[in-house]
């Protein structure tokens, strides 16, 4: 049982690192690619925004700055005034001695907001440039430019913008992603594991009932509750189920048939003995009782025999002892042995038996005991009064045909297919083990040829034994 439950944690494990494992690395590269573009994205278009917009304004100045100075400092101060990204933007002039003198927000700023743009601007350089932080952490993208203003009040012209909104706008996007990841790689666990609850508890409840199987308790069926490949193996296991049960029944049924057909003849001779034992001196009791035993081992050594037959069949260990064979001598030979007991039943036993048949290469004794089993079966199933035919024809593919009819019980056609089975038998009104017509057809299969029963209830049976035939030149050679 543990066994059982650490493979279903297997399955469940396998597919979890397979695939739960999988997406789940697909989808945390593809979210630190896209926070890493975004990132890039938003910080280059700050950048070009703030450069664009001080290429425009030095475009503006280069234009004012050979006017009279009062009105240069009047158009600076409009530029400022008039600055329309304030929102995103703040437009400032710096004194000659790096104060702030004018805002675009109009207020004053509350802290030290100077940086390296700035400082590279004054130091020669006339533009600087700088992203990063404040020394409060803030952090800020701001380009300066120095003015051609003589007054000293506006000498430098700075734009600054606070990136901390930016990156948080950037976070805020790269949490919905993660947040819609997350639903993605929940929505493939719940779908997932579904799935693989599907396989595993069917999985598990075939398991268990096999371990029931496996202990003898054939009794148990497995509900099949989908038509998919689980429910097909569900449906064959139960038909497997089916099919043991049936033959566990067909052999214990066997067993009690064989001890039954073996105690039977054992009770007459035992019987017998010891009638005779008590009158030895009653001569016709003794040989009458003789007579009895003697019959009566001969079947009983028949059956023995049969059963070992079987047992030779099943290990494959059943050789024939192949001669050129008249079959014709051991067909009427068979025929004989039941014209007494035929007559003794009151069945009419017609035997058409031709001039001659063509030689047969076979095992004698095995080809006589296969026409012994069907004749006797023809016999054993019909009523006083009724007929049994044997006939004898040959085919145009060289094959002999002996056809042994019978009008008698007759076979259902649902018992027909599994008259050939070992065990099996359809009749249990008459004494039988089941295995003749096993046999029968075994050694058929060895010659090559075939045993096929034609058969209808209540009206007869047909059987008809197929031989190949020796051709002359063969037949000299054997
Ligand atoms: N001629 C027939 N007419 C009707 N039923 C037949 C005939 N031949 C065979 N059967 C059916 O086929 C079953 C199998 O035949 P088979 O000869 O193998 O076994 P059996 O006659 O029962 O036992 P066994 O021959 O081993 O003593 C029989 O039990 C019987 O029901
Ligand atoms: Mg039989």
């Amino acid at each position: 049982m543990s066994k059982i439950r650490s493979n279903k944690a297997t399955i469940t494990r396998r597919w979890l690192i397979n695939n739960i494992g999988v997406i789940g690395i697909f989808l945390i590269m593809l979210l630190i690619a896209a926070s890493g573009f975004i990132n890039l994205y938003y910080s280059n278009s700050a950048t070009q925004y703030i450069t664009s917009r001080m290429s425009t304004i030095s475009g503006l100045l280069q234009q004012y700055y050979t006017d009279d100075p009062a009105v240069f400092s009047s158009e600076v101060r409009s530029i400022v005034q008039e600055w329309s990204d304030k929102n995103l933007s703040e437009l400032m002039t710096i004194r000659s001695d790096g104060t702030v003198s004018m805002t675009s927000s109009g207020f004053m700023p509350d802290k030290q907001l100077l940086a390296q743009d700035y400082y590279d601007a004054v130091s020669g350089g006339t533009t600087g440039f700088f992203r990063g932080k404040l020394p409060d952490g803030e952090r800020i993208i701001a380009v300066s430019l120095v003015t051609p203003d003589t007054t000293g009040e506006y000498n430098v012209i700075r734009i600054v913008s606070s990136l901390d909104k930016v990156y948080r706008r950037i976070n805020s996007y790269i949490l919905i992603a993660s947040l819609m990841c997350l639903s993605v790689l929940m929505l493939v666990f719940f779908s997932g594991m579904y799935f693989v609850k599907s396989i595993v508890i069917p999985v598990n409840q075939i398991s268990a009932t096999a371990g029931r199987y496996a202990k003898g308790d054939l009794s148990v069926r497995i509900p099949v509750k989908s038509d998919d490949e689980i429910g097909e193996l569900c449906s064959i296991i139960n038909k497997m189920a089916d099919e043991l049960s049936q033959s566990e029944a067909v052999k214990n049924e066997f067993i009690s048939s064989v001890s039954h057909e073996l105690r039977t003849p054992l009770t007459a001779i035992k019987g017998w003995a010891e009638t005779i034992g008590a009158m030895p001196d009653d001569s016709e009791t003794v040989s009458k009782g003789m007579r009895v035993i003697n019959s009566e081992t001969e079947r009983l050594s028949q059956m023995v025999e049969d059963l070992l037959d079987f047992s030779r069949m099943q290990n494959g260990k059943f050789t024939l002892n192949k001669i050129n064979v008249d079959i014709l001598a051991e067909l009427s030979d068979a025929v004989l042995i039941y014209q007494e007991k035929a007559r003794q039943e009151g069945i009419e036993l017609v035997y058409a038996e031709p001039s001659s048949l063509p030689i047969v290469y076979g095992d004698r004794n095995r080809l006589r005991q296969v026409f012994i089993n069907v004749i006797d079966n023809a016999l054993k199933y019909t009523e006083r009064g009724g007929l049994v035919t044997v006939q004898t024809s040959l085919t145009p593919d060289d094959r002999i045909e002996i056809d042994v009819t019978d009008n008698g019980c007759g076979i259902s056609s649902e018992d027909l297919p599994k008259i050939k089975t070992k065990f099996f038998r359809a009749n249990h009104i008459k004494r039988g083990s089941g295995i003749g017509l096993a046999v029968a057809d075994e050694i058929m299969t060895l010659h090559d040829g075939s045993l096929d029963v034609f058969s209808e209830q209540g009206v007869g049976t047909s059987v008809i034994i197929s031989l190949p035939i020796v051709n002359a030149s063969k037949a000299l050679q054997k």
